[in-house]
């Protein structure tokens, strides 16, 4: 449970700045025929449309912290009506008191889209149990492979991980999210994922929440000059550009509307962010918090009209300027 807490507060400690998505410009339109006010954010995943192309990412449940995070969480995207994820309901299998901090998503959320999360070392019933918990419209299943390694409790056999996602995606009758912690994601990852049946994948790359960072934190010896593995959420982002046949979600170090829209032009349908959400919840009320929000749409809806797109269709049709080091890796 301590590690819950431990995951918040490291979090909190650390910079997202500068990351991949610097690297990626546009080229500039000088007379955009464009209304801002009319630019569609409406996007579509898991089978749904929805109104705005942003979520609320995988992060916490288990601790009384955890609860006021979840509750604020499911407030706001309850009032902007935001697909939520939970963090790991592995907490919950141990722990039945544990339950209400989870639960309080569908309960501030009733009628809004929340993804169950649990890793992929879990068993087909236990991914069942979390879906039921929130009476959840889809479930992430995260693969974190390098953050187990460097916990200090961390698992430490990963031979069946590959064998537990395709048997939880055949257990629960929704839709099934594969997604990383913060590692990324290379080609070949993304075409086994598509080969274990996985429909919609979340590249999940690093320039954001490190968590070889966090574990370290947490260890007595670190593991030093590790914090760097793993693929950007650009470079995955690039990876997935000639893996046809699997819907892309984009999370990792999306720390304004600018990166959003990047993501989106790399081919994403939808964003995710996490510590933006944390923090966001963390330093303001509900009632500060929901005009930066709603400024974060609207700049969102802004530069796409800058961008000359009236909607996430044609933003993906666009064609981002990478620097020399990401062209190199594009072409590697
Ligand atoms: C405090 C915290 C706890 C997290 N816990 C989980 C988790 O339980 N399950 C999961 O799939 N991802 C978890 N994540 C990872 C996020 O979903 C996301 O992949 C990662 O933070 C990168 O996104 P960001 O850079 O926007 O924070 C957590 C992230 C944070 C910040």
């Amino acid at each position: 449970m301590q590690r819950k807490n431990d995951h918040i507060t490291e979090a909190l400690k650390q910079s997202f700045t500068p990351n991949d998505f610097d690297k990626v410009r546009f080229e500039p339109v000088l007379l955009p025929k464009v209304n801002i006010d009319e630019v569609d954010l409406s996007t579509e995943y898991c089978g749904q449309t929805f109104p705005g192309p942003i979520f609320i990412n995988a992060m916490t449940g288990g601790t009384d912290k955890a609860h006021a995070i979840n509750t604020d969480l499911a407030k706001l995207a309850a009032k902007f009506d935001l697909p939520m994820a939970s963090g790991s309901g592995s907490v919950v299998l141990k722990e039945t008191s544990a339950i209400e901090s989870f639960s309080t998503i569908r309960a501030h959320h009733p009628q809004g889209f929340v993804f169950a999360n649990i890793g992929a070392d879990k068993t087909p019933e236990d991914a069942v149990k979390v879906v039921e918990l929130l009476n959840a419209n889809a479930l992430q299943i995260h693969v974190n492979a390098p953050q187990e390694a460097v916990m200090p409790e961390g698992e430490r056999d990963f031979t069946h991980w590959a064998a537990n996602i395709q048997a939880m995606k055949a257990a629960v009758n929704v839709p099934v999210v594969v997604k990383g912690v913060g590692f990324g994601m290379s080609r070949n990852d993304l075409l086994e994922l598509k080969s274990l049946g996985i429909e919609t994948i979340d590249v999940a790359g690093s320039g954001g929440t490190n968590f070889i960072t966090i574990e370290n934190a947490r260890r007595s010896y670190p593991l030093d000059g590790f914090a760097g593995y793993g693929f950007s959420t650009v470079e995955s982002l690039l990876e997935a550009q000639s893996v046809k046949g699997v819907e892309i979600l984009a999370s990792g170090g999306i720390r304004n509307a600018y990166d959003v829209v990047k993501a989106l032009s790399f081919g994403a349908n939808a964003v995710g962010l996490s510590r933006f959400f944390l923090k966001l919840v963390i330093d303001h009320d509900l009632d500060q918090a929901e005009p930066i929000l709603d400024t974060f749409l609207s700049d969102i809806r802004k530069i796409m009209a800058l961008l000359g797109v009236k909607n996430v269709k044609e933003l993906q049709g666009l064609t981002p300027i990478l620097d020399p080091s990401l062209e190199a890796f594009a072409s590697r």
